[in-house]
């Protein structure tokens, strides 16, 4: 159907834009949303579909193809399956849908274990088998390595899963109603949804929700979080109990993790890994990496409380430089790092202290947010004396862009880029979208460019596709 929006009286519709159907929809405008949303109200979308799910995408959706051969992002389904399916948003170029009936089943579906899957929107896959999930997201890595990487067969290995892959984020968010219900936001509305139980927080994560529920007043957020080695709660904001109702200790100022044998304390504003049992996989695999290369200064990018740096300072003969923009995660590895000696702490950002940094690192370990690196800080690195990177990343598509920088080399030509070694994902959020990836470059050889694949891996691993 034609998005009378989108058209001007008597011109011809734009062209439709290209789909990439693994890399899942294209991001929203604020004034498409709005459009979208209106067009919906208006019932203005075609009726359900029936199609044959092909491939799975990035946002936790699966890809179809519709009637017309427009690409279909469909919710709640699995490869192989044929599915009736929802439209709930249209566009020139593709269509989103969910499942609503699922015609012939993948026999990786399993039965979702939380009664709100599906309406509180944190978790895109409990209805896949876990094994399944983590081929899938090992898949989807590749995928995002090869359309948005350019990298002909990048070196991705099987994703590292959990044994018990429940009860493991160690912090919540929750909403809190005037009347002291607890629970999220639906799914993409404002509306509430009270939640009792979530099957991916911590038992003690749980225990809290269990005692507050109803019970409090005065607060519309709630942030649990619960030290799982050390059983600590930090619980924000201070609560307020009704009447009657008997309070739980809250508004504390920090709590304590144990990280790799060593005690971290983390303040209510700082970052820390959710899942402290990946973490521990995280941290051994990053020093692995690290200690592979043998090096003298390690710069820890993005080093919040100092999880990274306290445990490569293990090794005495390095010495290890941390930056990190926030004071308060800041303040807390100043506690953490202190009586090692070969840690130097740095504030501020990393876009301003390391490029020209005395003395200069000969290894990098980055770990941004999702939005990556970008072109600064990747141009500081090619122009660095960095003979090995780990890049830590949270988002395969905004790593797989930065590695494509970073294997092509500076601007100028001045230095050698580098060579993909190893992309490692690690599943630190079993039954969502989302995936962690440990990324290991090495400088370039010395080899005369002629002998190269250009931007590439003499092995092939990151070697380019060919321009589309
Ligand atoms: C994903 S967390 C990683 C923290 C740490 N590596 C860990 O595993 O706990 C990213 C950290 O980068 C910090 N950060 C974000 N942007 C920054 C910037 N431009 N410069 C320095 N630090 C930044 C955040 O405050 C946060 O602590």
């Amino acid at each position: 159907m034609p998005d009378a929006d989108d058209t001007q009286p008597g011109t011809a519709p734009p062209p439709a834009p290209e789909v990439d159907p693994l890399t899942g929809p294209p991001r929203e405008s604020k004034r498409e949303r709005r459009r979208r949303r209106r067009r919906r109200a208006r019932s203005e979308l075609p009726p359900p579909i029936e199609l044959t799910i092909e491939g799975f995408a990035s946002g936790g959706t699966c890809v179809g193809r519709g009637p017309d051969g427009r690409v279909v992002f469909v919710e709640y389904a699995l490869p192989g399956e044929r599915v009736l399916a929802e439209v709930t948003s249209e566009s020139p170029s593709y269509l989103e849908a969910r499942a609503i009936e699922i015609r012939e089943a993948s026999p990786r579906r399993v039965e979702p274990a939380c009664p709100y899957f599906g309406t509180c929107g944190g978790c895109q896959l409990q209805h896949i088998d876990y094994e399944e999930q983590l081929v899938l997201k090992t898949g989807l890595v590749r995928d995002q390595l090869r359309r948005i990487g350019r990298f002909a067969d990048p070196p991705v290995s099987p994703a590292r899963g959990m044994a018990e892959p429940w009860g493991y984020r160690n912090h919540m968010r929750f909403t809190v109603r005037r009347n002291g219900d607890i629970g999220f936001m639906r799914r993409g509305t404002h509306q509430f949804l009270r939640v009792d139980r979530c099957p991916i927080a911590h038992d003690a994560v749980n225990a809290v929700l269990k005692r507050a529920q109803g019970k409090t007043m005065g607060t519309r957020q709630l942030s649990v979080r619960v030290g799982e080695a050390t059983g600590e709660l930090l619980i924000q904001p201070e609560l307020r109990f009704r009447p009657g109702r008997r309070p739980l200790a809250s508004g504390q100022e920090h709590y304590h993790e144990a990280l790799g044998g060593r005690l971290f304390r983390i303040s209510a504003a700082a970052f820390f890994q959710v899942n402290t049992r990946q973490a521990e996989q995280l941290i051994r695999i990053v020093r692995e990496r690290v200690r592979e290369a043998r090096p003298r200064v390690v710069v820890d990018a993005y080093s919040g409380v100092g999880t990274f740096a306290a445990l490569l300072a293990r090794d005495a003969e390095v010495r290890v430089i941390t930056i990190e923009g926030s004071a308060a995660a800041g303040d807390d590895a100043d506690v953490n790092l202190a009586g090692l000696a070969n840690v130097t702490r740095l504030t501020g950002n990393v876009e301003e202290i390391l490029p020209g940094l005395e003395p200069a690192p000969d290894l990098v370990v980055v770990d941004p947010p999702r939005t990556g690196l970008g072109p600064g800080i990747v141009e500081a690195l090619l122009l660095s004396a960095c003979r090995r990177l780990v890049y830590v990343s949270c988002d395969p598509a905004t790593l797989a862009r930065d590695l494509r920088l970073l294997v092509e080399g500076d601007a100028a030509g001045d230095r050698l880029p580098f060579v993909l070694r190893s992309v490692e994902p690690l599943d630190m959020f079993p039954h969502t979208q989302h995936v962690e990836c440990i990324a290991t470059l090495d400088r370039q050889a010395a080899t005369p460019p002629s002998d190269l694949p250009p931007g590439g891996d003499p092995g092939g691993a990151g070697e380019p596709l060919p321009e589309p």
